[in-house]
């Protein structure tokens, strides 16, 4: 289905990576995009497209969310797509990570998100429209050795995007997941938190082993534009599906993940990570250099 032009979206975190292709992606196809992000002072691209317009939004500050939701109406008058994309992953053994850590990774891909649905719902509801689209991860199904902080905040997102169906579908709000697969951005780098506050040296040699494997992966994963384009499908194609893996990693692990029992699955996933599948199987689904 092709959108009615000047549509509106309104997408969180882009500063660089999904985001930010998703909020090209909606410009160039004739969209109103609000391109939130923390520091718009040091924008040079996006805001200098039509129809673009860059309100300053960190997720973890709720009159932000609010202040940039009602710039965006001031602006464009309604927003028809929010994509809550905003998001970074703490990493390490859990007992190398502090109370003040998780909470911070809870704050901001958690009750973040939520804060940006509290915002927009009214709008949504007094139209009887609109499409809340929430980036969770494949993580978000099943569990990654080093990530279990980040996973538990993708399926908090995941359990909480799913139940808003039942209240959200008798005013016409459609609701989406994405569940990218590793994905060539910045997450692997300045958005991967990996400091062990605790002191706990116990997991060191797993733990460089594990990052050995995934600090490759992360260069070699699928293109953000990839995953801009499933984020614009499943804004678009007016179905009702819920969710849209990204990527063929993403694609095979969730295909492994409901065939196969846990210990078989948990196995597959150890045995994933280590450098023999990587430059083997691995090959499949990553390619070394990937711009
Ligand atoms: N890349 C992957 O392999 C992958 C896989 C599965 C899921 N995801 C998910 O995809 C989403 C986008 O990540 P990405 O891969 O595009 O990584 P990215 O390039 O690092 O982008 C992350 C974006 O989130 C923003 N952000 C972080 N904390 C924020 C806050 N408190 N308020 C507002 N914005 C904030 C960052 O802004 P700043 O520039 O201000 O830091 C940046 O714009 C995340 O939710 C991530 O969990 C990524």
């Amino acid at each position: 289905m092709n959108p009615k032009p000047h549509n509106t979206v309104f997408i969180t975190g882009c500063s660089s990576g999904i985001g930010r292709e998703t909020a090209k992606l909606f410009q160039s196809k004739g969209w109103n995009v609000a391109a939130t992000m923390r520091n718009p002072g040091a924008e040079t691209e996006l805001n200098q497209l039509q129809n673009v317009i860059c309100p300053p939004l960190d997720v973890t500050d709720v009159n932000s969310i609010q202040q940039a939701v009602q710039s965006t109406l001031d602006e464009f008058g309604y927003i028809d797509v929010v994509v809550n994309n905003a998001g970074y992953a703490l990493m390490g053994a859990f007992e190398t990570l502090d109370r003040e850590q998780i909470l911070r990774q809870f704050d901001t891909n958690v009750f973040g998100l939520m804060e940006v649905c509290r915002a927009v719902l009214p709008h949504f509801r007094s139209r009887n429209h609109g499409t809340l689209i929430n980036v969770a991860s494949m993580v978000g199904r099943f569990p990654l050795p080093l990530y279990s902080v980040y996973n538990a905040s993708k399926f908090a997102v995941e359990g909480f995007t799913e139940t808003l169906i039942y209240e959200l579908e008798n005013f016409n709000i459609n609701v989406k997941l994405i569940e990218p697969g590793a994905t060539n951005t910045h997450f692997f780098g300045r958005s991967s938190e990996r400091q062990n506050r605790t002191g706990v040296k116990a997991y060191e040699r797993y733990t460089q082993k594990v990052f050995a494997v995934m600090d490759a992966i992360g260069p070699a994963g699928g293109d953000s534009k990839a995953a801009a384009k499933t984020i614009w499908r499943a804004a678009t194609e007016g179905s009702t599906q819920l969710r849209y893996a990204t990527g063929s990693d993403a694609k095979a692990f969730l295909l492994a993940r409901r065939l196969l029992p846990d210990r078989l699955f948990n196995r597959t996933i150890k045995v994933s990570l280590t450098p023999w599948a990587l430059n083997t199987v691995g090959r499949l689904f990553y390619r070394p250099n990937t711009p």
